[in-house]
Order: structure tokens, then sequence, then C-alpha cells
């Protein structure tokens, strides 16, 4: 089958920089990428590059190159499924907020309304592909709508999850470690499976394409995600017991990671991990595993998260207590809160839990983050529903500038390792705030040595 028209619902930091590379390495496709979302669309087609919805270093530019070419953003839903030979379904999954599996379930409402849809507009066969991160089975219940509901149209049902990170989606999608394609072994799933290789083969090595069958393929992505997490955790459990016993978290991070069977990346000691992966894939791997009455393989996994929140909060009680036991009506700035760099995403980010803690002390938290709008430090308050917007309005404000962030403050908390913190006139900023003057860095990312001999009282974690 010749692919040169699909589709993609959702234009989220999966969806759209996904499709902003099929359609830059496929000029022969015709890309479109909708949402229901119409402030997110016009973002994503606004003139200036800048304003589109979600930030990562390089993706403006690609944009700019196929927009209004190959590759369109629009709300016209049912117009670009009824289009396209190949759906991709990119919609938010989140963690459920109500009813059974509450607080570990993803909720699938959005993915249910999104195979409904397919279903009802579908005029000829379609192949359905799950790109955002499912529980293992949902491709099971999407086909089941769509066989039940549809009219008379074949759809092939294909699991693509993406590993893109944030803040390194470009290089991620184009240099991707591997593709991985799971699919129907009948040979109709076998044909869907190769109509899908051969749009990545574009551009990804064959070597480095792989095919499974679908739940393989679901079940991968949580299991990836599952023990990058689990190294996170890991070494912030250690960095505790270094700052028990003298080691230093980055020394022993760098001598278990130079053995080739444990390797080097993700063991940075940090406040946590965040994004909208980590946790919420995990959860769901816990309620699979109970749901199987699997209950010592649910707990270990669960030990996780359980070790991740107990990191952000030894965090802010380590602020406080350092503050002599009191941080109300203190200013205390935040350098950072999205949840890692180069990125404008907070979803699950340290940096909110933390700010709570410290607002429920009743402190003034100071922000400055280069990508962060103040209206969504204000909204990821209100999601966790602690205060009132009012309350929480008179605790957080937020500069454009760091160094009036950082002005007449107690303490500094480095809670995003965004680079440009280390450029910064250190010397300037300690000259500005209330003596002692202490700087907690959540993310081990400046000199401390340089810190300290300017007059701080530099703290990171695990040392
Ligand atoms: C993750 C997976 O890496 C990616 O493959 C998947 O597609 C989506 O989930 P993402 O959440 O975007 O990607 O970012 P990631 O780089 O994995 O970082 C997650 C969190 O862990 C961040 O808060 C980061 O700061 C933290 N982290 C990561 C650490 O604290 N220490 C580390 O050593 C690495
Ligand atoms: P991710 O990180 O997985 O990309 P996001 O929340 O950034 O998640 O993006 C998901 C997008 O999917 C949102 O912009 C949301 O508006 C969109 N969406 C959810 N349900 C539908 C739907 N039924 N039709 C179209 N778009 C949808």
């Amino acid at each position: 089958m010749k692919i040169t028209n699909i589709c993609c619902i959702g234009a989220g930091y999966v969806g759209g920089p996904t499709m902003a590379i099929i359609a830059q390495k496929c000029p022969h496709i015709k890309v479109t990428v909708v949402d229901l979302n119409e402030d997110r669309i016009a973002r994503w087609n606004d003139t200036n590059l800048d304003n589109i919805p979600v930030y990562e270093p390089g993706l403006g530019t690609i944009v700019g190159e196929s927009r209004g070419k190959n590759l369109f953003f629009s709300t016209q839903v049912d117009k670009a499924i009824d289009e396209a030979q190949i759906i991709f379904i990119s919609v938010n999954t989140p963690t459920k907020t109500y009813g059974s599996g509450k607080g570990m379930a993803a909720d699938l409402k959005y993915i249910e309304l999104c195979a409904r849809q397919i279903a009802r507009v579908s005029k000829d066969d379609k192949i359905v592909v799950e790109k955002s991160t499912l529980p293992v089975r949902t491709a099971e219940a999407i086909k089941n709508i769509l066989d039940n509901t549809g009219n008379g149209v074949q759809f092939q049902i294909l699991s693509n999850p993406e590993f893109l990170a944030e803040g390194t989606a470009v290089e991620d999608l184009l240099k991707p470690d591997r593709v991985l394609i799971g699919g129907d072994t009948t040979p109709e799933g076998q044909k869907a499976i190769k109509a899908l290789v051969d749009i990545y083969a574009n551009w990804v090595p064959n070597d480095k394409i792989l095919t499974t069958n679908v739940w393989s393929s679901e079940l991968s992505k949580l299991t990836a995600n599952a023990f990058l997490a689990q190294r996170v955790s890991s070494i912030n459990a250690m960095s505790e017991l270094c700052e028990k016993t003298g080691a230093d978290v980055n020394e022993v991070a760098r001598a278990i990671g130079m053995d080739s069977r444990i390797g080097s990346k993700f063991l940075k000691a940090s406040v946590g991990f965040g994004g909208s992966c980590f946790q919420k894939d995990i959860l769901n791997l816990v309620y699979i595993s109970k749901s199987f009455g699997l209950h010592q393989v649910a707990d270990y996994w669960e030990q996780v998260i359980i070790m991740n929140d107990h990191q952000k909060r030894r965090f802010s009680k380590n602020i406080v207590s350092t503050l002599y036991n009191t941080i109300a009506d203190k200013k205390i700035a935040f350098l950072g809160w999205a949840f890692k760099k180069d990125t404008n995403d907070t979803r699950e980010s340290a940096a909110i839990y933390v700010a709570d803690d410290l607002i429920n002390e009743q402190a003034n938290i100071a922000v400055y983050d280069p990508k962060v709008t103040h209206t969504q430090i204000l909204s990821d308050l209100d999601y966790l529903e602690t205060r009132t917007t009012d309350q929480n309005k008179k605790f957080i404000t937020s500069f454009n500038d760091p160094y009036e962030a950082c002005k007449n403050a107690h303490a500094i908390a480095i809670l995003t390792e965004w680079d440009e913190f280390k450029e910064y006139d250190w010397q300037k900023i300690y000259d500005s705030m209330l003596k002692p003057a202490f700087v907690f860095d959540g993310r081990n990312l400046l000199d401390g040595a340089k810190l300290k001999a300017i007059g701080f009282q530099y703290q990171e974690i695990g040392s």
C-alpha cells in the first residue's frame, strides 16, 4: 500500500514534534495534525515560530520548513480522519482522578472518544496507530469499538510507542535508538506493519526498526519508562544515605556508571523525577499487576513512586529546617519550574510539590523559568487543589528577570537544570540577597565550591 496521507489526532508534546519530523523526512506524504483545542492549533499555525505551543530546541525551524507544504495543523478532525490512510492517536491519557482505578489507572476516555470518532467517520479501510502510552491491551479495546460501531470498514490497529524525551525530542526523533511497531500476526496485520515500517525507513536504518506483537509493544513502552524511573529513584535513595555517611552521590554515580553493565546515563541524583510519563506509567503498571493479583510485582514498582515522593518532600523539609524552622513571609526564589531543561512542560514537575509544601509554611515563592508562564504556574498549583487560586496568588509571583527573582530572598532553590543558571553573575545575586544567603541545589547543577567562596551556604543533593 502506498501511503500518501496520514493524520494525527492530538497536537501535543508527542503528536506535534513526531509529525513535524515525519513531514520533513517524507515530503511525498501529506501530514495533518488535528486537535480539539483551537488555541493550540492557532499557535501551531502562528507565523512567528517562537510562539508554537511546544518548546523544543530546533523544532520551530523544522515546522517552518514543512508547514503549508505537506504539514498542516487543523481543528477539522473529521475531515482529516476521512482523508487519511493512517491515523495516529496521540491524545492525553492522564491518571484517572475519579471512580475505579482513581489515582492509578490511565483515563482512557479521550482514546475511546477518538476511536468512536474514527469509527463514525471512516468510509474506507484505515490503519490506526496508538502513539500515546497506553495500558497493555488497550489496542483490544480500540479494536472492539472500531469493529462494532463502524460501517463495515476494516481497521488494523498498530502500537507504535514514542520514546522521545522532552527537551531532546528533535534529536531523538531524527536518530532514535529504535522504532517499535507492534501489530497482528495475520497477513493484514503484517501488511499494516509494513506500511508503517516504510514510513520510518525514509530516515531510520532498518536494523533499528523492531516489529513485535501488539501486546509486547505496549508493554515494552511501560517497561522502558519503569526501568528509567527506577534508576532515578535508586540513585535518589542512595543520595539520602550519602548525606548520612559522608559519601558524595556524584562520585558514587561516576564510580558505578563506569561499570559497562550499569552504564553512566540516568544516574543523576535530583529533587525527583517529573514529566507526564514516569509516574503515570508506573501507576499503570502497578494497577495492571494488581488487577492480575500480582501483588509483589505491584509493590515492587510502587516503591519507585514512594521513593520519588519522599525525595521531593525531603527537599522541602530540608529548606524549612535549614532556615531555622520558619519560612513564613520569607522570600524563596525558585530557579526553574519546568520538569527538566529545554522544555516548557511542567507536568508533574518537582517544583510544583516543593512550592506546595513551602506555601503551606506561608513562604513567598518567587519563580523564574525561561519558558514557563505565570498562568501555567498558577494552574499547576490549582490542580493540586490544596488552596484556592486567590490563596495561591498571594504566595507566588513570577519574574522575567532571574536577578529580580533572587533580590532580597533568603534562599534560592534550583528546581530545573537550565544551562543558563550556570552562567549567572552569582556575586551580584549574593550581594542582593538577605544574609545568610542559601542555595538549595535540587539538580546538583552549580559549582558549589565557587558559590561557597562567594559566601553562600550551599547544599546539594547527596553530599
Ligand atoms: C521519558 C522517557 O525518557 C522517554 O523515553 C519517554 O518517551 C517519555 O518519558 P521525559 O519524561 O520527556 O521522557 O524525560 P526524561 O529525560 O526521561 O526525564 C524524566 C525526569 O527524570 C525528569 O524530571 C528528569 O529531570 C529526571 N531525571 C532524569 C533525573 O532526575 N535524573 C536522571 O539521571 C535522569
Ligand atoms: P502528550 O504529551 O501525550 O502529547 P498533550 O496533553 O501534550 O499530551 O497532548 C494531547 C492533545 O490531545 C491535547 O492538545 C488535547 O487537546 C488533544 N485531544 C484530546 N482528545 C482529543 C480528541 N478527541 N480529538 C482531538 N484532539 C484531542
